[in-house]
């Protein structure tokens, strides 16, 4: 009794808990499909009755030829045949459904997943690894994908050709129960033992998956730098540590797993041997005839494969689980406060402009870190406000403020519109923003196709006037296909400085009321840097505009100058912004 009470315990307790949850998860996907579903498992189950009726038929063949019976003989070699042909004809249909529901559940959890990932709050998603998100988007999703479908209808399926061929046997000859019965309860224990083994080998080696791709992808877009500092050798010992973790995680699963399938063949072995034991002890004895015996040789084969199957269900639901756990773990990261409503309404009014106001925000990516205390700002439409200050202190943790995707510890991050409502800033003030990151944010394909992005229809016009904002037009008109050549994946084909050209002209394109350049302009010379800004501001007057800037020969055109410094923000005077200019 205490026994079973520690049992269910256990059941209870943390990973069947966890493992129902996935389970559920999972089959949230394939609700849709349930139509589907439930025609797979009745084909499934029709063709175990026929592959049964098939054996049947074949024990009465042998019976007449034996002289036990006499008639019936063509109709019997018939039925065998057709009931053999059906079901071989009905696992091909089987086989086309599952690819079929297959495909359209993985496009769904995937294209579900993009939307998900991309509504995460970013601070939390930040913390994963570009690499890591890429291993879970494709292989996981795959694996779930298989399982939605997969695992109740084989269960099902296995289950029951797994009881028809026992009640078959058993009609022929009910002493055989007594040989089901011991055999039931082993089966049962061993598979529970393994569960959570199972489980934690199955997530180090997806776990492991995910670094070597975090790797590889590190890898393949830093090939620059790893050969301008020669460090192909680093690298590709690296890769060599990798590939040898994952050889012996992979072997060591794979141990596990030998001596699990083993114990399972073995234990199948046991079941199938024993009926075949027995029915020959009654055949001898001539309890039986030469027809039912042959009916049970075939029927224990059937009912050790069956078995088998049963059992191997679970690796492959647990490898399903382990991976719905990695999916459920970035859908269900908190999601970002959106109201629809205010988003609307705030892009209606979008050409009035808007003002953009820090007040007394305090900020800190890691507990008791503060990168910014009691700071406040204020941008004005028609205004360029710039942010200076030394690398690492703050100044793109501003830009993200402004876009809503951190929000302040303390204190407050505003949009103000123009009647003087405030509105915190957030995903829903979000796409009032155009904003060019630091970096190279160049996708592959066109310059128009990069620059449409933004703006689905726009005329080629239009995109030639934002790439003559962002004197970017002279160099584009140059290249051979002018707007329509194609460049590579990060801008490949174009210098530093013709990317961010491009990528501002790309802001502009959007017609934001409200421009973030962090660093945008960094790589331009300065007269083209000054022409850029003074583009912006004379195409698009109502426009607030906050950029960060290492250029001191810019800071003279900007409304206001703050420094941020040691988690302070300060407006510099005229004279303190000249002297800052002299500083760097
Ligand atoms: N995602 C992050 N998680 C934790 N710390 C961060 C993160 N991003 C930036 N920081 C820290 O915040 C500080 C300010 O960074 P940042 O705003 O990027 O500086 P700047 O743009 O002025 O060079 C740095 O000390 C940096 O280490
Ligand atoms: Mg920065």
């Amino acid at each position: 009794m205490e026994s079973i009470k520690m049992l269910i315990e256990k059941f209870k307790d943390g990973s069947i808990k966890e493992m129902w949850e996935e389970i559920k998860w999972m089959f949230s996907y394939g609700k849709n499909y349930k139509k589907e579903i439930v025609f797979y498992t009745i084909l499934g189950v029709f063709s175990t009755v026929m592959s049964l009726i098939s054996s049947v038929a074949s024990k009465e063949l042998i019976n007449i030829v034996t002289g036990i019976q006499t008639n019936r003989a063509l109709e019997m070699a018939v039925l065998m045949v057709s009931m053999s042909l059906f079901s071989l004809l009905f696992n091909q249909a089987m086989s086309r459904i599952t690819l079929k529901i297959n495909i359209r559940i993985q496009n769904e959890i995937q294209a579900d997943i993009f939307d998900k990932i991309i509504e995460v709050n970013w601070l939390d998603l930040s913390r994963y690894h570009g690499g890591d998100l890429l291993n879970r988007f494709s292989s996981d999703v795959g694996t779930v994908a298989n399982s939605a479908i997969g695992w109740v209808p084989n269960l099902i399926i296995n289950f029951f050709s797994f009881i028809a061929t026992l009640c078959l046997i058993l009609y022929y000859d009910p002493t055989m129960l007594f040989l089901t019965l011991a055999n039931m309860p082993i089966m049962l224990l061993s598979s529970k033992v393994m569960m959570s083994r199972l489980r934690k080998y199955d997530m180090k080696v997806k776990e492991m998956n995910s670094e070597m791709m975090a790797f590889e992808t590190e890898t393949f877009s830093n090939i620059d730098s790893i050969k301008s500092f020669s460090l192909v050798h680093l690298f590709s010992d690296r890769l060599k540590g990798f590939q040898k973790r994952f050889k012996d995680v992979s072997l060591e699963y794979n141990w596990f797993s030998i001596k699990y399938n083993t114990i399972i063949s073995l234990l199948g072995m046991v079941v199938s041997f024993s009926f075949y034991g027995w029915a020959v002890y009654r055949l001898w004895s001539g309890a039986i005839n030469y027809g039912e015996m042959t009916l049970f040789l075939q029927q224990s084969g059937r009912l050790s494969s069956t078995f088998s199957a049963l059992v191997s269900i679970i690796p492959s639901t647990i490898s399903a689980t382990i991976s719905a756990k990695r999916l459920m773990e970035i859908i269900f990261l908190p999601k970002e406060p959106l109201d629809i409503k205010t988003s609307e309404y705030l892009d209606r009014i979008q050409d009035k402009g808007f003002s953009l106001e820090l007040e007394d925000v305090y900020f800190s990516y890691i507990q008791n870190k503060n990168v910014l205390v009691s700071s406040d700002l204020k941008a004005n439409p028609g205004e360029i406000v710039a942010l200076v200050g030394p690398s690492g202190e703050g100044k793109t943790t501003m830009i993200r403020l402004f876009l809503g995707l951190i929000t302040p510890n303390q204190g407050n991050a505003y949009l103000i519109d123009y009647q003087g409502k405030k509105y915190h800033l957030d995903a829903s003030t979000r796409s009032l923003f155009a904003y060019v990151p630091q970096g190279n944010t160049i996708f592959s394909g066109t310059i128009a196709e990069n620059l449409r992005m933004v703006k689905e229809d726009a005329s080629d016009e239009e995109i030639i006037k934002a790439l003559k904002s962002a004197c970017a037009y002279e160099f584009v008109s140059r290249l051979e296909g002018g707007i329509n050549a194609k460049i590579g994946a990060r801008g490949q084909g174009l210098s530093e400085g013709q990317c961010q050209r491009i990528a501002i002209a790309r802001a502009l394109l959007r017609e934001a009321p409200i421009l973030l350049l962090d660093e945008a302009t960094s790589a331009l010379d300065v007269s083209t840097e000054r022409k850029v800004l003074n583009n912006i501001m004379i195409n698009h007057p109502n426009k607030t505009c906050i950029v960060t800037t290492h250029r001191p020969s810019v800071l003279n055109m900007c409304q206001r100058v703050y420094r941020v410094m040691d988690t302070k923000l300060t407006v510099l005077s005229e004279e303190e912004s000249a002297k800052m200019a002299m500083d760097f």
